[in-house]
């Protein structure tokens, strides 16, 4: 354990400091980005297992009590080191496992071996959310042994794949978790140049539905026409979950018309990637429609693929289905709804087999108070005066909602890492280097304020 001073660095020592850190920190996110970790099912969790070994190596190499624990899922990793007397203790959390690649001819470079194009690195992971665990670690590098607060790590294994295990392991690890602030570094960013706090999350439900027709395929000729095959049954199925307008029709899911912030369209499509022509769905403000609306999606689909698909009817057919919940919903009850809206619009008689795979939170964030001012400040020295803007976020981190159960007094500050171009989840994931040196920066700024508040506050 190094030895605690508590001589306090000066936001010029810590720029400095950060500065001096980087070329370390952006090696070793490279390494992590090799580790290909992915919690899905099918995949091969050795990978998952050497990218923990490799996040606790660093949070080591940090000085932090390190250990790797799970409970029954994937591996994460928790580091501590206890804080200087008088001293806040700040969680720090990210995740170490990816989404898997998708097709790999839609990559430019190995999804595996990161690869710097125009300012920005890219490879799976780069940016969601290997550069919020490096964030974590350049902080504490640029700080040192004169770090000013005392930190937990924790570095999840299984967020990708809905943190399945997640709620066991905070009750076993309640203790050593215990803090008086979060930094949750998995979000995004408003803009290239402009920060941004997030302070409200989606939740998501997975589940996937299956219809049958058919004992078998049978030849569409001879049975075609008074016999349904099961692949045109799904579409209709599929058809019912929006209305003309793209709204999400499942009775029962909350949502409301309450954004605060504007996304200019022309952006908004852009960032997409929306063909030209192409309409947006559903009805209320982009952001409404982002953030505090349900959205769903089928994510994928079991038929022949089209190159082997004989002239026969299909028997059987199969959907991958993607909700996202609005603030204030609840995924037991959401879940609930969707059953029922398959079950009620399964047409010709199909049989119908809807199976649950996972399921998170949503999640708000009262932003208000001396450590939300504090990150807002930090945030602003780091872009050189912008101001962060306050944003909701579509997507899910299902670890918020779990600890705001936890710690209810808890201040949560959820960071950007990624920006609009980022491309997490998709080909082509990438991080914006320039924007990541910021990250960093702030990150080190809003520990020393963290340390600053708590120790007028407390
Ligand atoms: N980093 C994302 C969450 C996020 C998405 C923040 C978009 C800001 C904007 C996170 O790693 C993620 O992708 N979560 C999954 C969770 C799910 C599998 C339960 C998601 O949202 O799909």
């Amino acid at each position: 354990m190094p030895v605690m001073t508590t001589s306090i660095m000066s936001e010029s020592e810590v720029r400095a400091a950060v500065a001096r850190e980087l070329p370390g920190v952006r090696a070793d996110l490279e390494r992590l980005v090799r580790i290909p970790g992915i919690a899905f099912e099918g995949f091969d969790h050795s990978h998952v297992e050497r990218s923990a070994e490799a996040v606790a190596e660093l949070l080591r190499g940090c000085g932090l009590d390190t250990k790797i624990v799970r409970s029954g899922g994937q591996p994460a990793v928790i580091g501590t080191r206890p804080a200087p007397p008088g001293a806040p203790t700040v969680l720090l959390y990210a995740h170490h496992d990816v989404q898997p690649v998708g097709d790999r001819s839609l990559w430019e470079s190995d999804p595996f071996e990161p690869v710097e194009r125009d300012g920005r690195l890219y490879g799976r992971g780069a940016a969601d959310d290997k550069a919020g665990i490096m964030a974590h670690v350049a902080a504490l590098r640029a700080f040192g042994d004169r770090l000013p607060v005392g930190v937990v790590l924790f570095v999840e294994g299984e967020e990708e794949y809905g943190s399945d295990s997640l709620e066991r392991l905070l009750a076993t690890h309640r203790d050593e978790i215990a803090c008086d602030v979060i930094v949750i570094a998995d979000s995004a960013n408003w803009d290239i140049g402009v920060p941004a706090l997030t302070t409200s999350l989606r939740g998501i439900v997975n589940c996937f539905v299956e219809l049958r027709t058919l004992s078998q395929a049978v030849h569409s000729g001879m049975f075609g026409g008074p016999v349904p095959d099961a692949l045109t049954a799904l579409v209709r199925l599929l058809s019912t979950l929006h209305d003309d307008a793209g709204n999400v029709t499942v009775e029962g899911l909350v949502g409301r018309e309450e954004a605060s912030v504007d996304y200019p369209e022309d952006r908004f499509r852009a960032e997409a990637g929306l063909v030209e022509g192409g309409s947006l769905i559903g009805t209320g403000r982009i952001t409404d429609r982002l953030w505090t609306k349900p959205a769903l999606a089928i994510l994928g689909v079991d038929a022949p693929a089209t190159a082997e698909a004989p002239n026969a009817l299909v028997p059987v057919a199969k959907a991958k289905l993607s909700v996202r919940l609005a603030p204030g919903d609840d995924p037991k009850r959401a879940y609930d709804a969707l059953r029922a809206h398959l079950e009620r619009h399964t047409p010709w008689g199909a049989q119908v087999t809807i199976t649950f795979e996972h399921d998170g939170a949503p999640c708000v964030i009262d932003a208000t108070g001396p450590m939300f001012d504090a990150a807002r400040s930090a945030f602003r020295t780091a872009w050189d005066g912008t101001d962060p803007v306050d944003i909701g976020v579509g997507g899910s981190i299902p670890f918020i909602a779990t600890f705001q159960e936890l710690f209810p007094e808890a201040a949560i500050l959820v960071t950007g890492v990624e920006d609009p171009h980022a491309g997490a989840h998709g080909p082509n994931e990438s991080l914006h280097l320039g924007e990541f040196a910021r990250v960093c920066l702030a990150e080190a700024l809003l520990l020393a304020k963290v340390a600053e508040v708590g120790r007028q506050t407390g």
